[in-house]
């Protein structure tokens, strides 16, 4: 027998646990937000699945024509599902696709979950989200802090009207704005918290401009191994930040940020200024300059 929205839910949830025993651990609000909040609700009804099938193309699922298949995509842990290819210039009622063009995806769950538990936002906190998507995330995030805390930046705007219906079903009214996040939103600052659900190469100076003393900024930070970083910063309140990559993890870039840049133009070390030391006990690898 098929399984239910909540079933998998907690199946999905337990899948975390295993992965990750300590954000749901460490957080008794996450576990909370997350078992009371129904993905589905904020999943469009054709997704792309984020690999290729055998023939090479990115599969649709569709609630309509397969929603157990569907429904059970929603709630893979390690699976986001893909909302949007190419700003919307492939379509996804035109069926699969081989374009990796993402430029939109509800993210997986495995990683919504890392990310609001680094974030370890307070109750009351004013939050500035950046990359609104579906609204899956804002929704977990009002759960800590409330709605009306939240001011949510999505560069598309058919992306963040259809979030916004979704959270307003939900009785949900955070600030939706249509615009560029790399700017933050300075009408509503300062903000105790940013989270960025797309990658930047450089951190935008508007962000640290717009952050309270001790404010914490997460976003995922573009590396020159492959993936992209979290990375957890403290902001002084006076433009400046500092603090560690906490995760390894992957997303699309800000739109103004997708071009190719010299890492050391970003402030990154060299590679020869990695040192490798290595013996039959096992090897290490530190900054040597
Ligand atoms: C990974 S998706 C968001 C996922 C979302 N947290 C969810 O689970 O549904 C990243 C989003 O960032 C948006 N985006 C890209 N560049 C942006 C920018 N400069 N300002 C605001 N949003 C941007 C994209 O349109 C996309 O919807």
């Amino acid at each position: 027998m098929a399984k239910t929205a909540a079933g998998l839910r907690r199946q999905c949830m337990d899948t975390i646990d295993t992965y990750q025993g300590g954000y749901f651990h460490d957080r008794p609000w996450l576990r909370t937000a997350f078992a009371a909040t129904p993905r589905e609700h904020f999943t469009p009804d054709r997704v792309w699945w984020h690999q290729r099938a055998e023939d090479g193309r990115y599969p649709v699922l569709d609630r309509h024509a397969d929603p157990d298949q569907w429904l059970q995509a929603v709630y893979t842990a390690d699976a986001a599902l893909v909302t949007q290819i190419a700003d919307g210039a492939v379509r996804v009622e035109d069926g699969p696709t081989t374009s990796n063009d993402f430029t939109s995806s509800l993210s997986c769950p495995l990683v919504v979950v890392n990310m609001l538990h680094h974030l370890d936002p307070q109750p009351g906190d004013a939050v500035l989200e950046i990359g609104t998507g579906t609204g899956y995330s804002t929704a977990l995030l009002a759960a800590r802090v409330g709605a009306r805390n939240i001011t949510t930046v999505e560069i598309d705007a058919t992306i963040a009207e259809r979030a916004r219906d979704k959270l307003n079903g939900l009785g949900l009214a955070p600030t939706v704005v249509v615009g560029d996040g790399e700017q933050g939103h300075p009408a509503r600052a300062s903000y105790d918290r940013l989270i960025s659900t797309a990658a930047v190469q450089r951190i935008p100076p508007a962000w640290l401009d717009q952050m309270s003393t001790d404010g914490t900024i997460l976003t995922p930070l573009a590396t020159p191994f492959g993936s992209d970083a979290l990375a957890l910063l403290r902001c002084d309140g006076h433009g400046a930040a500092e603090g560690r990559l906490v995760a390894a993890v992957n997303f699309m870039p800000v739109r103004g940020q997708r071009g190719h840049r010299r890492w050391r133009d970003l402030g990154w070390f060299r590679f020869p200024d990695l040192h490798v030391t290595v013996d039959h006990d096992g090897q290490d690898i530190r900054i040597q300059k």
